[in-house]
């Protein structure tokens, strides 16, 4: 069965579309006296191990949140490493999210982003676009706030050149203008780390949304983990349940 974005969250049991907060990456690394990128590289292994998984538990959308619009505010050192994990990610994976018939999709505002890396999103979006066993959407300089004060932009531009009526700026007409638009809400939004905060994702599109909340560190957090979260909320594919560990 598929979702779209009008049908109401929990009508099945299953859990279709997850949204992750992957948090805690620079925590384990200092743990263990290494520096904060460490964990980040990591951290982007278990990605891969996520996304190579998360099909066999019923998962069509994954949304992971890899940078907000407020991570700016670290050092050089780890925001230009951590553009360079994502452009290392899209090369190295691409034959593989191929193979595994992954769409590959970004939201956030790319333009603030290094020209090369926002050529490798073109490209890998590009790429990807007639895949759909497993739809990942990656989060990179991405703020909620962010992305709704741009969709009121457009509507206001829409509008003011008499293109768009004002009573038409349904929810619709917005979330037809977000980064998002043509794909379904997350029925479940997960955020590792233990921090209970949302941090300004997804805000319009989780408003339903059901929240589970873990102590685990991002770099730790594995398939098993992911496939015990969903057994809790009932998903229907649970039979799946059983997914080694490691
Ligand atoms: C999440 O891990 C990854 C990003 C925000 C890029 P953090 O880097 O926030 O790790 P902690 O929260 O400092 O441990
Ligand atoms: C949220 O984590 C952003 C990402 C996971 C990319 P942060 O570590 O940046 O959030 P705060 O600062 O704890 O709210
Ligand atoms: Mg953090």
């Amino acid at each position: 069965m598929s979702v779209s974005a009008s049908t109401p969250p929990h009508t099945t049991g299953a859990v279709e579309h997850v949204a992750i907060i992957m948090d805690g990456n620079g925590r384990w690394a200092t743990n263990r006296g290494w520096p904060r990128l460490v964990g980040h590289r990591k951290g982007a292994e278990r990605v891969k191990q996520i996304v190579s998984a998360a099909p066999e538990m019923g998962i069509k959308w994954l949304t992971i949140y890899a940078f907000s619009t407020e991570n700016w505010k670290r050092s050089t050192e780890e925001v230009l490493g951590l553009m360079a994990i994502f452009a290392r990610y899209i090369q190295r994976e691409a034959d593989r999210m191929a193979a595994e018939g992954v769409r590959m999709r970004f939201i956030g505002d790319r333009t603030r982003l290094d020209p090369k890396l926002q050529r490798l999103m073109a490209g890998i979006e590009a790429r990807t676009a007639g895949f759909s066993r497993l739809n990942l959407t990656v989060a990179i300089n991405y703020g909620g706030r962010d992305e709704i004060l741009r969709a009121t932009r457009a509507l206001a531009r829409e509008v003011a050149e008499g293109r768009l009526d004002p009573a038409d700026v349904t929810e619709a007409a917005i979330s037809a203008r977000l980064d998002t638009a043509g794909i379904p809400d997350p029925e479940l939004v997960i955020r590792t780390s233990g921090e209970t905060r949302t941090s300004n994702f997804l805000v319009w599109q989780s408003s339903y949304a059901e929240y589970e909340f873990t102590p685990t560190l991002w770099p730790d957090f594995g398939p098993q983990e992911l496939a015990d979260i969903l057994a809790r909320f009932g998903n229907r594919h649970r039979r799946f349940g059983g997914v080694s560990a490691e």
